[in-house]
């Protein structure tokens, strides 16, 4: 099935057609971290992945978007700026809105992301999130929310959890067509949880997380057990989230982000025919990311209850309870704190 065979598959080609119901919408999609890590597709066209994925909606950090169709070419602004044609956001925004645009239709699109400038936070998730609750709007599609999670999962990936607040799992799904690959929430609080964001570099990243994922998948020779012991992981963290088991989800979280990362070390393999595997060395790591690791594992070997996850990125987002707030703000003063539940 291709993307667009997915839209009319979920919205219905009468809908599709049917025009606009309001003359523009301005929405809030959170942006997400991922405890248990998307990491490998098992569909390319239709980002469908290899393993189920839990995050944590980060609150009222994200992405605020405004969408208005309009005549012609798209316009699409990120905080006040118009982006032109050699940005790679704009043309992916623009080819997600293909898949909804009438004939010589186009859209003026306002976003701005809440999440600290340079967090090292990816707004992605949040933006895709944002623009697929606007066109929604817009055109009143009336679908649900698990539906609509997975028209967000074709612009990233990750978008699909960004649509909910909280604890939010997106399975795997077994379908080939992908209609059952959507995103839910989990009936979880747990008010006393925050995170932490540690800027280690706001610059570029070196290579995409699509284009990451891809080569890990092609090159890392145990990317299998990477899946099983994924598997396992989610099984787990469920369980430390019904129970509120702080510890037991610090350590499943950090344990899959640190098996992530080695799977990008292990791409690499200098004479392989294949330049997947045979290009430089993967790693996302800077001196100052292990620095902070090291810094982690010494406040928790000193009786602090703290873990960290890292994403396809150098900065690392710390976990722990409010309790010991005051304290990981002594070991990190860097820190900016997010209270997920509000
Ligand atoms: O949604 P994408 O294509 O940006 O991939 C996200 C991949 C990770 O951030 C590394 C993991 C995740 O589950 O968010």
């Amino acid at each position: 099935m291709t993307r667009f065979e997915y839209v009319r598959a979920v919205i219905g080609e009468d809908r599709l057609s049917a025009g606009c119901s309001a003359g523009y919408a301005e929405v809030f999609a959170p942006s997400n971290i991922a405890l248990i890590k998307y990491w490998g597709k098992r569909c390319r066209e239709l980002n469908l992945p290899t393993v189920s994925s839990l995050s944590l909606s980060l609150g009222k950090l994200g992405t605020r978007t405004r969408v208005e169709p309009i005549a012609g070419v798209d316009k699409i602004l990120l905080s006040g700026q118009v982006l032109g044609s050699s940005s790679e956001f704009a043309r992916r925004v623009s080819q997600f809105l293909d898949l909804f645009r009438g004939d010589g239709q186009g859209f003026l699109v306002e976003t701005e992301n809440t999440v600290p400038t340079g967090a090292g936070l990816a707004s992605s998730a949040s933006g895709f999130a944002a623009l697929t609750l606007a066109l929604d709007q817009i055109y009143g599609w009336k679908v649900s929310k698990e539906q609509l999670s997975g028209i967000a999962r074709l612009g990233s990936g990750s978008a699909a959890r960004s649509l909910y607040p909280g604890f939010v799992e997106w399975s795997r799904g077994e379908r080939e067509d992908g209609l059952d690959s959507v995103a839910h929430c989990i009936d979880a609080r747990w008010p006393e949880l925050r995170l932490a964001l540690i800027t280690v570099s706001s610059g570029e990243k070196m290579i995409s997380s699509r284009a990451a994922m891809e080569r890990v998948v092609s090159a890392c020779p145990w990317y299998s057990v990477w899946v099983r012991e994924s598997e396992r992981e989610i099984h787990q963290i469920r369980s430390a989230i019904a129970s509120g088991d702080f510890n037991e989800l610090g350590a499943i979280a950090e344990a899959n982000a640190l098996r992530m990362h080695a799977t990008t070390l292990c791409s690499y393999m200098p004479h392989c025919s294949d330049t997947q595997c045979s290009d430089t060395p993967l790693c996302f790591w800077l001196p100052g990311t292990v620095e902070a690791m090291n810094r982690v594992w010494r406040a928790r070997r000193d009786g602090l209850a703290v873990y960290f996850t890292i994403d396809a990125g150098p900065n690392l987002v710390l976990l722990f309870e409010q309790r010991d707030e005051e304290l990981v703000l002594r070991e990190f003063p860097e820190a900016t704190v997010v209270a997920p539940f509000g």
